[in-house]
């Protein structure tokens, strides 16, 4: 399977699984990805997603540069909005996505990073937007993401030069929020995703769904949208399983996703 799909607890984990070519993607491994996740979105007791990379060396060292080589600008267009859906889909997806970044992380790899919601690296891993040494750019959104995650100024010195940064450059840099030794990335990741799934579903994703509207849009709805989200957290169950436990001094036990009132929002939990 170029990408494979693992439960571990109350966590999914997808493993870009092509490390003879450091798990380049590849419309195929980009169509597989878009079915876990489908997969994912109908298993209520997979509440966190964890990605990370097969093999030593890389996360995902960008799109498949063999597969993009001959394409015509319809055929390049069709592929990067393959990669945009995928991209905005990981991004507004309802449960939290964290990104274990055990090694490279360029072009459309260090995109997939950026589209999750937490990224955690290897103290060997190394970020790139390299599109520009193609003669290309950034099409799997990393034009926008990279400076919104980091600085513009940043975000301006990787994919104008191409250079590639290590972990601790992108720790300063914000791109990442945590470093680990490589060994123990993983392990890591999935600590943290499992902290993740045991917390209130609903409330995961209406922060994360309001978080991400933070640098875009009208500042005034946004905030107007936070405070009626805030009063419709009222009306779930784990508001109140949240505020017992802590006045009873005991670890709140979360309502299922199916649970959670979507259906009062409209929006997908
Ligand atoms: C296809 C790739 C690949 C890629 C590596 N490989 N990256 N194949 N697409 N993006 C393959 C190599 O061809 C090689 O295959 C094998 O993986 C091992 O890589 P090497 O280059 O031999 O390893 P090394 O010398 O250690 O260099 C590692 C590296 C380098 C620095 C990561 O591979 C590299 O620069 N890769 C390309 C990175 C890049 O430019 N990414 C951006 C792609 S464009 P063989 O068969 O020779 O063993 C992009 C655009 C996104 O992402 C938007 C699209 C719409």
């Amino acid at each position: 399977m170029p990408v494979d799909l693992e439960r571990r607890g109350a966590v999914a984990l997808l493993t870009l699984n092509q490390p003879k070519v450091l798990n380049a993607l590849s419309p195929s491994m980009i169509e597989q990805i878009e079915q876990h996740l489908d997969e994912i979105e109908g298993a209520p007791a997979a509440r966190a997603v964890v990605i990370t990379g097969a093999g030593e060396r890389a996360f995902c060292a960008g799109a498949d540069i063999k597969n993009m080589r001959t394409a015509s600008p319809i055929e390049a267009r069709a592929f990067a909005r393959l990669g945009h859906d995928l991209m905005d889909r990981i991004e507004g997806f309802a449960r939290p996505v964290v990104a274990a970044v055990n090694g490279f992380a360029l072009g459309g790899g260090c995109e997939l990073a950026l589209a999750c919601d937490i990224r955690m690296a290897a103290d060997s891993a190394r970020f790139g937007q390299p599109e520009i040494t193609l003669g290309i750019i950034p099409g799997f959104g990393g034009t926008q993401r990279l400076a919104r995650t980091t600085s513009l100024g940043f975000a301006k010195d990787l994919v104008l030069t191409g250079r590639m940064v290590d972990a601790e450059v992108a720790l300063r840099a914000g791109l990442v929020t945590h470093v680990h030794p490589r060994e123990e990335l993983l392990a890591k990741a999935l600590e943290l995703a499992e902290g993740l799934a045991g917390g209130p579903a609903w409330a995961l994703a209406e922060t994360k769904r309001l978080t991400n509207l933070a640098l875009s849009g009208d500042h005034a709805r946004n905030l107007a949208n936070e405070l009626d989200t805030f009063a419709l957290a009222f009306a779930t169950p784990d508001q109140r399983e949240g505020m017992d436990a802590f006045l009873e001094k005991r670890t709140p036990s979360f309502a299922d996703i199916d649970d959670s009132p979507n259906d009062a929002t409209g929006e997908t939990a």
